[in-house]
Formats: structure tokens, sequence, C-alpha cells
């Protein structure tokens, strides 16, 4: 089979989004919708991927910069898809299939691209149509007496007759780029819109003797484009629902699958379980037998073995990935910033905060209490409002807590500050300065009762 090249379009307006962001970058399960398509391009094995930038080019391009193995060709102005098609033509070899790709239909499936492309087998026009109830809209696939396709008719050039036809073209197509070529030459903007329309080239087939085949699917989604916020909600949804059935497919067991968003990379090993309304952003793993409670946000972030993460925990790792041990416990209502990095069997309780801080196994933390900057020890225990003071207003400090610590609630260590193996610290306790090994420290005042004093009273007017 030839080598296929993909040309997605992604020149035009987005006029009903309503939105200054271009279109194809709003957001469809946390990626750009022309980010599904250029990763959909990939999976087929494109040799090369055009994409057609015109309206907020500057943008689509900034955002696509660092991806090598893309090409970039400018629309300006945008005369319709066809003269987006000639804007590409010159970074086209002869000898390759094009495939032609909308850079706001984010969800076409791989296989269905290979059954388009095999059905094109480099010498045939193949499209992708869809039968609908609702083709209102879209472009009509005309066909003759023995069922062949002779042409697409756009809805505002088609008769009442023609609009009754439920096939439509999804925008999607596989043409030899040697036909495609001379086709496109052959435009004009003699139709409703004034537009060059790609879809002309079907007529050109049918006139020249190529075959034009259809590749007809039923899957709407598939080929739903975005044009509207409801139709972005909407698919979003659809994305959504097929990702929580492929985790369950995989084992995974979720509370209920329409009430689950990952946006990203979400990889689960065996026995994991997952509560009501969690969101998974960025690269998230979860060890063999995870469950997470109902209620939590988990962002970048890489989850030992048999680890309970409880309700309503916030885990963000953005910048820097958070990793959990085996066996650990977090939450409820616990918040783990980048950087932390808890080893085995740590428990993070209520209100609980940890920025930036390595903690060894069995670590514990369980009530209100701030951890950041630090290494902590094996068995700590830290008391309720335990707070780490480690910004002086200019600079961040670490401390190092030695292991075996029992820290009394309500302290604050000042960073930075070494706290000895096996030292104890007072409750209430502000610790400025290093602590020995081993040592009761204790930082406050003294406790003093005077016996028999008298509250003041007041005066009488
Ligand atoms: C097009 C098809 C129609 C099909 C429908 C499927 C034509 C003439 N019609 O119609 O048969 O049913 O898609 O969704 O092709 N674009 C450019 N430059 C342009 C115009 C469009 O890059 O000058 C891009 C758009 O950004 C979009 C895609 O091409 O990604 C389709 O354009 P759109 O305006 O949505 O075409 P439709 O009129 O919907
Ligand atoms: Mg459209």
């Amino acid at each position: 089979m030839s080598k296929i090249d993909v040309v997605i379009m992604a020149a035009g307006k987005g006029t009903r989004m309503q939105s200054s962001m271009p279109k194809v970058l709003h957001r469809l399960g946390g990626r750009a919708l022309l980010q599904h398509v250029i990763v959909t391009a990939q999976l087929i094995g494109a040799r090369q991927t055009v994409v057609i930038t015109g309206h907020g080019a500057e943008q689509v391009e900034s955002t696509l910069s660092h991806q090598t193995h893309l090409q970039t060709v400018r629309q300006i102005p945008q005369l319709g898809t066809g003269h987006a098609m000639q804007q590409a033509l010159p970074v086209l070899e002869d000898d390759g299939v094009t495939l032609v790709l909308s850079g706001d239909v984010p969800l076409i499936q791989p296989d269905s691209l290979q059954a388009l492309l095999h059905l094109c087998d480099s010498k045939y026009l193949a499209l992708l149509t869809l039968k609908t109830p609702s083709p209102s809209g879209y472009g009509r696939i005309l066909r003759g007496s023995a069922g062949e396709v002779v042409a697409i008719v756009e809805e505002k050039d088609a008769t009442d007759a023609q609009r009754q036809i439920e096939e439509i073209y999804s925008g999607i197509m596989a043409v030899p780029t040697r036909l495609l070529r001379p086709w496109l030459a052959r435009l004009n903007n003699r139709n409703a819109q004034g537009e060059l329309y790609l879809t002309d080239v079907v007529g050109f087939a049918t006139a020249d003797g190529c075959e034009v085949r259809a590749h007809c699917i039923t899957q709407a989604w598939q080929v739903e484009g975005v044009n509207t916020p409801v139709q972005l909600a909407a698919l979003e949804r659809t994305f959504q629902l097929l990702q929580a059935q492929t985790l369950m497919r995989q084992g995974v067991r979720l509370a209920d699958p329409a009430r689950l968003d990952v946006r990203g990379d979400l990889v689960c090993d065996t026995d994991v379980e997952i509560d009501v309304n969690c969101v998974f952003e960025g690269r998230v793993s979860l060890g063999e037998g995870v469950r997470i409670g109902p209620n939590c946000v988990i962002i970048n972030a890489e989850i030992g073995a048999g680890t309970q993460v409880l309700g309503f925990t916030y885990i963000n790792g953005e910048d820097k990935k958070v990793r959990i041990g085996h066996g650990a416990r977090i939450g409820p209502f616990a918040r783990l910033r980048p950087g932390a990095d808890l080893g085995d069997e740590v428990h993070i309780g209520n209100f609980v905060e940890v920025k930036n801080s390595t903690l060894a196994k069995g670590a514990k933390a369980n009530h209100l209490a701030y951890l950041g900057d630090l290494t902590v020890g094996e068995r700590v225990n830290y008391g309720a409002g335990v707070i780490s003071a480690n910004y002086d207003g200019a600079n961040k400090h670490h401390t190092t807590i030695g292991p075996d610590v029992h820290i009394g609630s309500n302290s604050v260590l000042v960073s930075p500050l070494t706290v000895g193996a096996g030292g104890t610290i007072g409750a209430g306790s502000v610790i400025t300065k290093d602590t020995a090994p081993d040592a009761l420290t204790v930082a406050r005042g003294k406790q003093l009762s005077i016996p028999g004093w008298q509250r003041p009273v007041k005066k009488s007017k």
C-alpha cells in the first residue's frame, strides 16, 4: 500500500464557539481537539502530517512547534475546503495517498481510517460517510442507479429531494495524491457559498471514470464536529464514557462510569477501584489494589499498590510528580502538592498539606498540618497543627527530621533545622534551633498559676 500523508484542516474560524481562542485549540479530555487528530494520524502510521492553519494561525502553530514531525501550511484567506487542500499540495508527494481529516472532528477512530484506506487501495477515491436520521447541515451523498457514489451536494446547494438523503459526507476522505492534484486544479466557486468545495472532486472522479467508494459507518460520534460549546460538552461526555469503558474492560471497577473524568493518561494495575466524581489529569498511574474515594482530583501522580486515597483529596503533581508508595493512606481532605514523595505506609490525614517533601516509610501526619520543604525520617509522628515555617519572606529553607521523632501538636518548625533522631518536641513549641537526638525539646512559655486571681469587673457609672 502507498504511504499515507495526512492533511488536517484547521483554518476555519469557529464563529459559533464565541471564543477568542481558535476552535481547534479548545479542549476535549484535557487535550486540544487538534491534538486528538494528530495522535490518530500517528497511530495509523502517517508518513507526514500537514496541518492547515488560518484563523488564529500563530496561536495554533505555537502549540505545535514542539512537534517536529508536523508541517504547517497557512491558508489566508479561507476560501473553502478545496482552497485549503490547494495550499497543502506543494508539500504532498504524488506517490502517496492523501488522507483528509478535520481538526474539529476529534473522535475519529484509527480502525475506521484503516478501513477507508483499505477501500482507497491506492487507486480509488474513498469517502467516509455516515447514515444518520439527522443529516441537516452536512453534504449529502448522491448515488447512481447501481448504488455507486456520483457526487456530494452541499446542504445549501441541495434540492428539497436531495435534503431527504440520510447518508452524509463526514469531511474525511482518502485519495491518491496523483489524482487529487489535477482535480483540485479544476475547482471553481460557482455554488451557493461562493467557495472552493473539496467535495466537488467526487464529481470529477466520476467524470474521469475513477471509482468512488464509500465506507459508511453508523457511530455518529466518530465524525461529529465541534461547532458550539454545547457540541463540545456533548462530545466530552462521549469521550469520557469511551475511556471509562476501556478502563472497565481492563478490570478497573468504577462506581459509576458516567461520573469519571480522565483528562490525560490513566494507567491502572489490577483490582483498582474508583469511586464517583474523580478527575484525573496528566499522567496518573495506580498500582494494584489502589482505592480512590469519591470526589478526588489527581494530577500527575504515581500511586503504589494497596494505597487508599480517601474522599475529597486533591493531589497535584503539576510540574514535579507526586509519588506515593505502597499501603499508604491519604485523606480524606488531604492536599498533596508538587514534589510530595511519600514512602510506603505513610499516613496523611484531613487538612494536611504536603509540598516538596520526602516522607520515609511509616511517617504519619494525620490532622491539620503543613509539611513544606522537608525530609522526614521513618515512623515520624506529626501531632495535629504542626506547621513548617519554611519561608522567610525571601527564600525557602529546608528541614530534616530524623527517624522516630514525635512532634507535639501545634508546634512550629522554623527552617532551616535538623531535628535529631528519636527526639520529642513538646506541644506548642516554636523550634528555631537544631535539636539533639533522643532529647525532649520544649520551647514555649512555662505554665504559671496564680491562686485566687480575680477577674476584672465592670465599673459602675
Ligand atoms: C464540510 C463538507 C461537507 C461535510 C462537512 C462535514 C465541503 C465543501 N463540505 O462542510 O460536505 O458534510 O464538512 O463536517 O467540504 N476549513 C479550512 N479552510 C476553509 C474552510 C474550512 O481549513 O477555507 C476547515 C475547517 O476548519 C474545518 C473543515 O475544514 O476543520 C470543514 O470546514 P467546515 O466549514 O466545517 O465545512 P462544512 O461547511 O461543515
Ligand atoms: Mg463544519
